[in-house]
């Protein structure tokens, strides 16, 4: 197992968040979700963040909170766009290994389906989802250390993959 810490990243409805747990209690290691984190701080749920400040202001506050994380090993699990930021990847590429959590557009798109608490999915079309999933594709890939396709895959299963892997 690897002494540094493991970044989770990947499109909403991947399993970012569900998958991270279960590889904390696998691991031990403690765990932290940049979308929580963020919540904490500023002490507004996402959702609300976005109406009122836009997501400019929301790309800046989710850095900060990635750029300051603790250096203790952790399982960190992010928003799906924090990949959208150069100094973001960069950052994600120095400092552990980053798994990307590949997704099948039908299944998060299932799994999103009566989502109502995420602003960017917010009065889009499916077609516009997708294209906003092709658009990341190669931003998840040029930050991630490997790949993996939780499609078809339990969340039991996928961490059982990520801890082969470390
Ligand atoms: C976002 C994904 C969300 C959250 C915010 C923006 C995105 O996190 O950070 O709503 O841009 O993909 P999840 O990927 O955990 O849903």
């Amino acid at each position: 197992m690897t002494k540094k810490s493991i970044y989770l990243i990947g499109f909403m409805g991947a399993g970012k968040t569900s998958i991270g747990k279960v590889l904390g209690e696998k691991s031990g290691l403690p765990v932290i979700d940049t979308d929580e984190r963020f919540e904490e701080y500023s002490g507004v749920p996402i959702k609300n963040y976005f109406e009122q400040f836009g997501e400019e202001r929301f790309r800046e506050k989710e850095t900060e909170i990635l750029l300051n994380l603790t250096d203790t090993p952790s399982i960190i699990t992010t928003g799906g766009g924090i990949i959208l930021k150069e100094k973001n990847r960069k950052f994600l590429k120095e400092s552990g290994r980053v798994v990307f959590l590949e997704c099948k557009p039908e299944v998060f798109l299932e799994r999103l389906k009566d989502d109502l608490t995420r602003p960017l999915l917010k009065n889009k079309s499916v077609e516009e989802i997708k294209d906003m999933y092709e658009k990341r594709l190669p931003l998840y890939l040029d930050s991630a250390s490997f790949t993996i396709d939780t499609s078809d895959l339990t969340i039991e299963e996928a961490a059982e993959k990520i801890i082969s892997r470390m």
